[in-house]
């Protein structure tokens, strides 16, 4: 088993008077955020007996997250080959072997815990690299996550131009992931890969180079049948698009790109375990929860700035926007999201965040270890950048002194802040990362009397916009 070094929130600098928190404040909202606790960690079945008690205000409870990589787990363990993540392993090694390209079509929660784990775990440069220094590893493209006429066509004269020849190499393959299975962006492009992917493979071996991630029933699973696809998952019910990042949603792309998802599964059960017994002060997903909250509550911070301290963690960030975004921004309430990757936004962000309106916190993200040693920047003869003083400081400690140095600057000027750390963005961190965020979502929304699930919002324009087509 992985070892899971668990991530430390660190809240001091919030600590502010008249523009931050303090402890006496939070212990003022000890017991609602317990109670928000509880309302999280009961099943639905302890809380209201059946569906049909659940009442109106609570629904959809699509609260089946939260313990789903305990019980993914625990079926790998008893009957390996046959559970979901047997079967999900034996897909991915398959199309490994099979394809040097997949296209992952899906949008919104079906595709942004995707690209997520990729740009976290794997490679940053993991698509240009040749197939031997990926370890036969597919690279993977997004798609059918917008509408975008010169995008999709310019993916889809790459696949054609780049893709000769009927081995491995030559050969490319199709993840769709639609929970609804109705989604038009997504439909949309799987109609127009598939027409290019049958051009190559014809009509016979289509099944063999396309796997559906859907609900049990709906369009795509119907289509599926259709074609004949070999191998099917399902989006569980009672999971949500932008919770489902543990279920065959995150899990099958992660498969495919070489993720450790066991580790990756472990790290979220192990930011569960932490979030049922750790204390308030030492428990990550309250103490985020109630700084944030007050914050928004007391001192009018409505801007939540996520500020990442690596590029491996931008897409985390996107998730996240999309999380927050669409779980509490309801009934006239919730934060703005908003993803910063630093050192970069320092150099386009900053001077907002430094002095601009007091309506901010910045929620850094840092990473306590590199993937690889760290790189100094080195002497030179040539001194015109006067860097030889600083030739032994290494990225690591720039990074580390911009850091340390915004949040001093911060502090000064009475701006809250807190810290994150992670040892290392990997599988066992971003485990851990991304259970924390969704638990941190959910029991903020019943704090706030929201209703975290669903998103009744996105369904409106949505309408207008099919009625607008199909009366064209
Ligand atoms: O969080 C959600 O439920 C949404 O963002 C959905 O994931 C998104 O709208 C895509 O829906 P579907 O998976 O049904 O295509």
């Amino acid at each position: 088993m992985t070892k899971h070094t668990p991530l430390k929130f660190d809240y001091s600098n919030a600590i502010i008077p008249e523009y931050g928190i303090s402890e006496e404040m939070i212990q003022g909202i000890a017991d609602k955020l317990n109670a928000a606790q509880q309302e999280v960690l009961k099943t639905d079945l302890e809380l209201w007996g059946s569906d049909a008690d659940v009442p109106a205000e609570k629904q959809p409870l699509d609260a089946g997250f939260h313990e789903m990589p305990e019980r993914i787990l625990d079926a790998y363990q008893s009957d390996r080959e046959n559970s979901e993540l047997g079967r999900i392993l034996k897909t991915a090694a398959r199309m490994r072997e099979s394809v040097d390209k997949v296209v992952i079509l899906g949008i919104g929660g079906s595709y942004m815990g995707a690209r997520a784990l990729m740009e976290s775990c794997c490679q940053p440069y993991h698509n240009e690299l040749p197939r031997s220094a990926r370890g036969g590893r597919p690279r993977i493209y997004f798609e059918g996550n917008n509408v975008d006429n010169d995008w999709s066509q310019a993916l889809l004269q790459f696949l054609e131009a780049d893709s000769q020849g009927d081995g491995p190499e030559g050969n490319w393959g199709i993840v769709v992931i639609s929970k609804s299975g109705g989604t038009l962006e997504t439909a949309a492009a799987f109609r127009q890969f598939l027409r290019a992917l049958e051009n190559k493979v014809g009509a016979d071996r289509l099944p063999e180079f396309v796997v559906p991630v859907t609900g049990a029933e709906g369009k795509l699973a119907s289509l599926s049948d259709a074609i004949g696809c070999k191998e099917r998952f399902e989006v569980p019910d009672g999971v949500g698009g932008r919770f489902s990042v543990f279920s065959a949603v995150g899990l099958l792309p992660a498969a495919i790109m070489g993720i450790d998802v066991v580790a990756l599964l472990e790290g979220a059960a192990t930011m569960n375990s932490q979030f049922r017994t750790a204390p308030l002060g030492s428990n990550p997903v309250l103490d985020y929860v109630a700084v944030n909250h007050l914050l928004e509550k007391e001192r009018g911070v409505n801007t939540r700035v996520m500020s990442v301290w690596t590029k491996s963690l931008e897409s985390i960030g996107l998730w996240y926007d999309q999380l927050l975004a669409e779980s509490l921004g309801k009934a006239e309430q919730g934060a703005l999201p908003l993803t910063c990757v630093n050192s970069r936004d320092l150099h386009s962000r900053a001077q907002q965040h430094q002095e601009g309106v007091r309506d901010k916190v910045m929620n850094n993200i840092v990473l306590d270890v590199w993937r690889q040693d760290p790189l100094s920047i080195g002497h030179s003869d040539n001194n015109e950048d006067l860097l030889n003083e600083l030739s032994d400081k290494t990225l690591p400690e720039v990074m580390d002194a911009a850091l340390r140095g915004t949040n001093l600057a911060y502090q000064e000027d009475k701006r809250p802040t807190t810290n994150l750390h992670l040892a290392g963005s990997n599988e066992s961190t971003v485990g851990q990362l991304l259970q924390m965020l969704m638990l941190t979502t959910v029991v903020e929304g019943r704090l706030m009397g929201i209703n975290p699930y669903g998103q009744p919002g996105v369904e409106k324009y949505k309408n207008y916009m099919n009625q607008l087509l199909r009366k064209a």
